[in-house]
């Protein structure tokens, strides 16, 4: 079994698994300086539960993560992170919320002819314009915030960073760059959201 460590976390990869990659250290590196000691955390679409393993390494903090791939459910689950598995939001209690929701979404935009087969393709197909998962992730990420919470999204130059900023106004969260990367094909960002008047 392959093992990777980072800031302190051991996170074991596996087969049909996101392996944690720039967008995954960015995100992780972005999130361990907003994440305090007994905030709540859900990180959505975990993968290897590279960032929550991250932040639970160093931060005092509950956490409980989403996934929809199977295989990587389980590979979170061997990294002693607490995860369900389910399409986003669905199998969580809808009166828990959290102070801090994190998502690194599929972002790359992706024809019928790019999909690749199996569970893999849930980490990288954006639909055809990259944003198909993060419509709905804002759409319903509200409900499962505290007032003063925050959202942190990784999105990509391909995926249409103005789009997404829009995207957030349109749910009535203020957005902010708080971090990016430039990669050879692509600018990877993490967009901190706020609810507007959450002050
Ligand atoms: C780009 S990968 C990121 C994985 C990990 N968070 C990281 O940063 O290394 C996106 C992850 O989201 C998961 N995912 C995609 N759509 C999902 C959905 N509707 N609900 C839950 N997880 C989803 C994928 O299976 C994949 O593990």
């Amino acid at each position: 079994m392959i093992t990777i460590s980072y800031r302190n976390a051991k996170v074991n990869l596996a087969e049909q698994v996101y392996e944690p990659a720039e967008d995954s250290y960015l995100l992780a590196d972005a999130a361990l300086e907003l994440v305090k000691d007994d905030m709540n955390v859900l990180e959505i679409g975990t993968g290897t539960g590279f960032v929550s393993a991250v932040l639970k390494a160093n931060r005092n903090i509950g956490l409980v993560a989403t996934e929809i791939n199977p295989c990587a459910a389980s590979c979170a689950k061997s990294n002693s992170i607490d995860v369900i598995r389910t399409d986003m939001f669905t199998g969580l209690k809808s009166n828990h919320q959290f102070d801090i929701i994190i998502f690194n979404p599929p972002y790359l935009p992706t024809s019928e002819d790019e999909k690749i087969p199996g569970w893999l393709n849930y980490a990288f197909d954006g639909g055809f314009d990259g944003r198909k998962d993060i419509r709905p992730f804002m759409e319903h990420v509200s409900a499962y915030l505290k007032p003063k919470g925050i959202v942190l999204l990784l999105v990509s130059s391909l995926t249409g960073i103005k789009e997404v900023r829009k995207e957030m106004e349109l749910h009535g969260f203020n957005s902010q760059v708080i971090a990016s990367k430039k990669c050879s094909f692509e600018k990877l960002v993490v967009i901190k959201g706020k609810v507007i008047n959450s002050t």
